[in-house]
């Protein structure tokens, strides 16, 4: 999301007051808050990062941006590598503005969102092309997508948003569709300074995720990390990462 909202100032530490005892209340077990809300599935939570995009002014603005986007971060990025474009997916596709330039490389692009809506607008966008199968999933899964078909797996400003546990969740399944030697490349957040926080209320609404722990993520699920690079977005400094990463060749 292009939202150009600036970072508040850190919060200063404080020294922690000596914890009261409890008082137990009747009828409410000692320790658990009385506001206790129930937690959010993880479906419920890949909700969160599809809802606000099932109508949104976002679409049409990003259009003007790809063009430069694609030459000056994803190209430079993507070049040295041997990327093989021969069965692609377009994962949380939106509006198509990055599949324009996919089917430029791609012989099959799958485009997949977890909204009806952008799936909708991708099949007026590129109509009845038989290079291109159309797939609105479930916000965690690629249960329609078969085990080592996929040859790159490709995902730009969309996963910035996610839940870190959706996050994990998609990784295995990476690992499951990609071709042995295929690669995955994600664009996602380097901003891990606020857990527990509402992403909506974070700068460029960016979900809790590091290097790191996309690396390690990465690793629990099977896959090697071949590159990564921390990247600016628009004013804010090393905001995002890219990765790149590969299912193991079987030796
Ligand atoms: C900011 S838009 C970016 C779309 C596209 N990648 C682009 O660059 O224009 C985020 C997209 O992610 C999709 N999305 C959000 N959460 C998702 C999830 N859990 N699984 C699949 N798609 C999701 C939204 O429906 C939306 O189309």
């Amino acid at each position: 999301m292009h939202l150009f909202r600036r970072r508040s100032k850190a919060a200063q530490p404080v020294s922690e007051p000596a914890a009261a005892p409890l008082t137990p209340i009747a009828n409410v077990p000692v320790g658990k808050p009385v506001d206790d809300p129930q937690p959010l599935s993880l479906l419920e939570r890949a909700r969160l990062s599809g809802d606000p995009f099932t109508v949104s002014p976002y679409f049409t603005s990003s259009e003007l941006d790809i063009a430069w986007e694609w030459t000056d971060i994803i190209e430079p990025f993507l070049a040295p590598h041997q990327v093989d474009y021969s069965a692609v997916a377009d994962f949380a596709a939106g509006h198509g503005r990055n599949s324009v330039y996919l089917l430029r490389k791609s012989a099959h692009l799958t485009i997949i969102d977890i909204n009806q809506s952008s799936i909708e607008f991708c099949q007026t966008r590129f109509g009845n092309d038989a290079r291109i199968r159309y797939l609105v999933n479930d916000g965690i899964s690629l249960a329609e997508i078969g085990d080592n078909t996929i040859s790159f797996l490709y995902s730009f400003d969309s996963m910035v948003h996610f839940d870190p546990d959706v996050i994990a969740s998609y990784l295995h399944e990476f690992r499951r569709v990609l071709q042995p030697g295929g690669m995955g490349f994600c664009h996602h957040s380097n901003s891990n300074d606020k857990p527990g926080s509402d992403f909506k209320q974070n700068i460029h609404w960016r979900n809790q995720m590091s290097r790191a722990r996309f690396a390690e993520l990465c690793r629990t699920a099977g896959l090697e990390i071949v590159d990564q690079r921390v990247i600016d977005w628009r004013e804010a400094i090393a905001l995002d990462c890219l990765s790149l990463f590969m299912k193991p060749i079987p030796a």
